[in-house]
């Protein structure tokens, strides 16, 4: 089974709550806490953050997120997607992870509905550069919805829903993109799904307001196998704020808010 490509996963998988208190968190807990997240900023999407990685802090395993990934970890990244208005994800992830449609659960999008997102998340795509990968089924999906924000002067036509933002490549700045997500296509709530880089840019940039880390039992090591930010080193330290700690199968479910 692959981290990013399950389609339904057991409706009824709970989790240990350690902190703040004992007690047992569902799935459907999960999905009110994100509906109840806030205050959502005026100016960009209240943006959420979710990684896998090893106990020593790396995001893949020969360069996949998979070998890292659990059921419960599974349940939570797809939960995760579920609440959202929007999903971001750098396009080197959405290469290897090879992106499709963001919701395949049936019942997944009727809740949304019910909760009055739209049935389909938007799948938010930004490049400087313009090398996308639009080999990827997500593009070729009738379903998706889908936002570029590109360097490129002229884009592949796709046959995915799609909305162009054509811009000059260093106009392509991720506050620009997070304020037009906000302003112009409605996107209250987006969860970024990495890679590293893309999220040690948004971290520069003091753009995240939270992280669900999932940390596996497992030492991974080796140089190419990043941590989850990777980049350009941090001006500073970035001080985060324990919200939970779950467990299931071993692995730990950390939620952190940053400080600001
Ligand atoms: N463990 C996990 O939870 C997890 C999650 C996600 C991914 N991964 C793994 O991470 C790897 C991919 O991550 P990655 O770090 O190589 O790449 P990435 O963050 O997925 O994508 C980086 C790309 O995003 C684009 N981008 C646009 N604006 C950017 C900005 N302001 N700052 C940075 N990037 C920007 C860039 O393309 P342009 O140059 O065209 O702008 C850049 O090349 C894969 O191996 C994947 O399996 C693991």
């Amino acid at each position: 089974l692959e981290r990013f490509r399950v389609i339904a996963h057991k409706p009824d998988i709970s989790f240990i709550q350690l902190l703040p208190e004992h007690g047992v968190l569902t799935l459907a807990d999960v999905r009110d806490a994100i509906q109840a997240v806030g205050p959502t900023p005026r100016e960009r999407p209240y943006t959420i953050v979710n990684f896998v990685a090893s106990v020593d802090g790396r995001a893949t395993i020969s360069g996949r997120s998979a070998p890292l990934s659990d059921e419960g970890d599974r349940a939570l990244f797809h939960t995760l997607r579920e609440s959202v208005d929007a999903v971001m994800a750098g396009t080197q992830t959405l290469q290897v992870e090879r992106y499709g449609r963001l919701i395949k659960d049936p019942d997944a999008r009727r809740r949304r509905v019910e909760r009055g997102l739209g049935a389909e998340p938007i799948a938010a795509v930004v490049s400087r550069s313009g090398l996308v990968p639009y080999e990827i089924p997500l593009f070729s999906e009738p379903e998706a919805r889908i936002v570029e924000f590109t360097g490129a002067s002229a884009p592949r036509p796709v046959s995915a829903q799609r909305e162009l933002v054509l811009l000059d490549p260093d106009e392509v700045t991720l506050p620009r993109v997070m304020q037009q997500l906000r302003a112009e296509f409605g996107v209250r709530t987006l969860l970024c799904e990495g890679g590293p880089t893309l999220f040690g840019s948004l971290v520069a940039e003091d753009l995240v307001d939270e992280l669900f880390l999932t940390l596996t039992p497992q030492l991974v090591g080796g140089e190419g196998n990043p941590a989850i930010v990777s980049g350009a080193p941090l001006p500073e330290p970035v001080e985060l704020r324990l919200r939970w700690i779950l467990e299931r199968d071993g692995s730990l479910f950390l939620r952190f808010g940053f400080r600001r």
